[in-house]
């Protein structure tokens, strides 16, 4: 893993293999972003013109390199793109976004300063979350010299002034960055290595580390309990399912969070079962639940003055002669029977039945994180989540919170008239399958029958971003990106601050 510090010292003095910059768009060329003074002085105040004439125009993404002169330590500079050139401070995500450019640029080497713009607590927290999140390598099944190794360590530099809230600052980078690497880890990590039951371990082994109390609910007791959803879901699996409690109390919370996640370790579709084209990357479809583990242990590390309870809702949907059938009727965990139309609509199953047990501990809030639907994908893309609730406050709030720490998401609607089509069944309840239009909102529309009255809920559809398939860009890596952990860590943030949810 790679090391993150903070240091005062100046550029020049620092011993490193590479010292980064920052470089702009200016109106009338390429400028330099604060932090790069004492490179430029080393260059003798043309470290713009060199970068020039290499070619470098200050466009995102862009990373030019330049033999150090003398009188820097390092043996390398690193200039990257900033974009437009931004007077009055660059955006927390360009600095994210560049950092993680120079960190994957870097890979292979020891050590590498950033000196890019650290004036305020934030962008020195910015700075140091994209390097970390950026110098993400997942190597557990590459041999050794299979591809570099991550840069080993990063140095953050700072100015003097307010050097403390700096170390602060970078630590909460760490706490983040590295929960939210063991979220992406969960994500990669093969699907006949993580099963319910293994995901289960790694979630106790890791909240006995950061002392989360932790109870696993395993097919035994999920049969004892009523656990339809998830039992119907598992069903088909020789890996039966789980249901993951991980609890975080603060003695001084005003408040009580549940996240719940859908923790789908493969997703085949099961007897409705997926065409090549659409399963290679079915291993990500239990993204939700790591992003809720990842959230709560965060949370713990960070000390917010806030409950949070995360639950995982994990289950591998297989085909087989004991798999749920298209037709069959599922007694969800709270008393309510679903007509299984499609078992490929599994996550909305395993989440009903986690919803309604997380309600039963009344908290102030319910979020979920699901890879719920492809038609949210269609919607939105590959780089947005969509936001529902069942308070346009909430929807708005979480929305909000997202675009601070630099996640896209939109708020979508839960129209009355697309529950309708899943009411319809002759036999049951409830059909897990409702109008094909607007698949994603009828998605939601369906998880919020599970909702207790009179709690706010809302549900972050993340199968568009959840898995990142092309180029690597900034500090998003190929795979699993950890989607959705930044904005659950801010909104516990935000209601601790608040005393309230
Ligand atoms: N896990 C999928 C959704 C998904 C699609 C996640 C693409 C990530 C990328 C989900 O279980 C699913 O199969 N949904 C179906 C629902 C349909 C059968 C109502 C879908 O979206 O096609
Ligand atoms: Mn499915
Ligand atoms: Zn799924």
């Amino acid at each position: 893993m790679t090391a993150l510090s903070v240091s005062t010292s100046s550029a020049a003095s620092l011993r490193a293999d590479a010292l980064v910059v920052g470089v702009a768009k200016g109106p009338k060329g390429i400028v330099l972003a604060p932090g790069a003074e004492a490179v430029n002085e080393a260059f003798e105040g043309k470290l713009t013109e060199v970068l020039s004439t290499l070619g470098a125009t200050g466009a995102e993404g862009e990373a030019v390199k330049v033999p150090s002169p003398a009188g820097l330590k390092a043996a390398l500079v690193l200039a990257v793109g900033l974009g437009e050139a931004a007077e009055a401070g660059y955006q927390l995500e360009a600095l994210r976004r560049a950092a993680g450019v120079a960190a994957r640029t870097l890979a292979g080497a020891k050590k590498a300063a950033l000196a890019l713009p650290t004036e305020s607590a934030d962008e020195v927290e910015a700075v140091a979350l994209g390097g970390l999140l950026g110098a993400y390598a997942f190597g557990t099944y590459k041999g050794d010299g299979n591809g570099k190794e991550p840069v080993g360590e990063l140095v953050v530099l700072a100015p003097r002034k307010g050097s403390k809230d700096a170390k602060a600052a970078v630590e909460r980078a760490a706490a983040i960055g590295e929960e939210m690497n063991r979220a992406r880890d969960l994500v990669n990590t093969a699907p006949n290595d993580l099963n319910p039951k293994s995901f289960a371990a790694i979630a106790q082994a890791a909240g006995k580390e950061h002392g989360l109390k932790v109870e696993v609910l395993d097919e035994k007791a999920l049969a004892k309990g009523g656990f339809g959803g998830l039992l119907g879901v598992g069903n088909g699996s020789t890996n039966p399912p789980r249901l993951v409690k991980v609890v975080y109390t603060h003695p001084k919370a005003k408040a009580t969070l549940a996240f719940v996640g859908k923790g789908i370790t493969y997703d085949s579709g099961g007897i409705s079962l997926k065409p090549a084209g659409h399963n290679e990357t079915m291993k990500c479809d239990m993204a939700g639940a790591a992003a809720v583990f990842a959230a709560v242990v965060a949370a713990k590390r960070l000390g917010l003055a806030v409950n949070v309870t995360g639950w995982l809702a994990l289950a591998e949907n297989m085909p087989s002669g004991t798999a749920t059938r298209p037709g069959d009727v599922l007694r969800m965990y709270g008393g309510k029977t679903v007509e299984v139309l499609n078992t490929d609509a599994e996550g909305r199953l395993v989440l009903a039945d986690a919803i309604v047990r997380a309600g039963e501990e009344n908290p102030d809030v319910i979020v979920d994180v699901a890879t719920l639907t492809g038609a949210m994908v269609l919607a939105l893309g590959n780089r947005t989540f969509g936001v529902m609730s069942n308070n346009d406050e909430l929807r708005d709030t979480l929305h909000t919170v997202a675009g601070e720490v630099g996640e896209q998401s939109w708020p979508m609607p839960l129209p009355a008239e697309l529950r309708k089509g899943m009411t319809e069944s002759t036999i049951a309840d409830l059909a897990n399958m409702g109008e094909r239009m607007g698949g994603g909102l009828v998605a939601g529309l369906f998880l919020k029958e599970f909702v207790a009255e009179g709690i706010d809920w809302a549900h972050l559809d993340i199968a568009g971003p959840a898995f990142h398939e092309s180029a690597p860009f900034g500090y998003t890596p190929k795979g699993g990106t950890a989607s959705a952990v930044r904005t659950l860590v801010r909104y516990a943030e935000q209601t601790a601050a608040n005393g309230k949810a």
